[in-house]
């Protein structure tokens, strides 16, 4: 290692340390405050914070009682505060979970058998499987008709995305059965890079919330997508009543992942060439 790599490498560490320290703080005050979300978070090891699982159940409470998609469930916290507010509400429809239980931050966890077992598991130790169809397989544009006949209500009241980055994908297939105001969730939507190589663990090479925001400036642009709130890196907002679908072009969100993987190449050159012992 050289001293220049030693040197990067304790700076990274030290201000890894500081986050770690001020994010557990925070969770300490949320405990106190927020003891429901927090206490699912940790049951089900949850990525998102209590307060914005807390603010998913009380926007998902409050709408009609129409089906509700969510892609990317993880161990299942998201789904699980949204499948409370349906329970809760009273409400018969469902929410459709698109988990491919595989790959990226589920190798923690293990092998699709083991992902599958615990989602599941969760969704009844928490006392959700009724309101909850679970679609186990990764959700590309080619199946997406496959999670979409899962909807038995004439439109979806809501769309949640924290997933892989793929706001086109998401938008293409749910965006018209999307009631006209309904709700649309996105996470990572932060221009944050974190460039590195490609690999199973990291499938879109650091590159998903770059993605996810530039996408999604870009959708905002086009009129398909009101802010309403911001908590963290979790972008809520709504259908707006004026939406032209039509005005989602494909072409141009392909043309905008391609920008970010050139840049992400490149980046991860320079990195090397700056860091390679002379
Ligand atoms: C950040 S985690 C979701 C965290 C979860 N919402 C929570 O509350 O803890 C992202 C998840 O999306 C899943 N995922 C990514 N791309 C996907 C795709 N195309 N189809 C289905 N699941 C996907 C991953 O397997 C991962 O479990």
């Amino acid at each position: 290692m050289s001293p220049l790599q030693a040197v990067v490498g304790v700076k990274f560490k030290m201000s890894n340390l500081a986050k770690s320290g001020i994010k557990n703080a925070y969770l300490f005050y949320e405990k106190l405050i927020n003891p429901r979300f927090y206490n699912l978070r940790k049951s089900t090891n949850g990525m998102l914070l209590p307060l914005v699982y807390k603010k998913i159940y009380n926007l998902h409470y409050q709408l009609p009682d129409l089906d509700i998609i969510e892609v990317g469930g993880a161990t299942g916290a998201g789904s699980i505060a949204i499948a409370w507010a349906l329970k809760e509400a009273k409400k018969h429809s469902k929410l459709i979970v698109v988990e491919k239980c595989k790959g990226g931050t589920r190798t923690d966890i293990g092998g699709y058998d083991e992902n599958l077992k615990l989602i599941q598991s969760h969704f009844e130790q928490f006392g959700v499987h009724e309101q909850i169809i679970l679609f186990p397989y990764e959700l590309t544009f080619d199946n997406g008709k496959e999670a979409t006949a899962l909807v038995k209500s004439p439109e979806i009241a809501a769309f949640i995305h924290d997933a892989d980055g793929r706001l086109d994908r998401d938008f293409f297939l749910f965006y018209p059965l999307l009631q006209p105001g309904g709700l649309i969730v996105i996470d990572d939507y932060a221009n944050e890079a974190k460039y590195k190589p490609i690999s199973e663990r990291h499938p879109q090479g650091g590159a998903k919330s770059v993605i996810t925001y530039r996408l999604l400036n870009q959708i905002i642009e086009w009129g398909l997508f009101e802010t309403t709130h911001k908590i963290g890196k979790t972008i809520f907002g709504v259908k707006p009543l004026n939406a032209d679908f039509s005005r989602l072009d494909l072409e141009k969100c392909r043309q905008i992942i391609k920008e970010v993987q050139q840049e992400r190449i490149a980046s991860l050159k320079s990195r090397e060439a700056v860091l390679s012992p002379i």
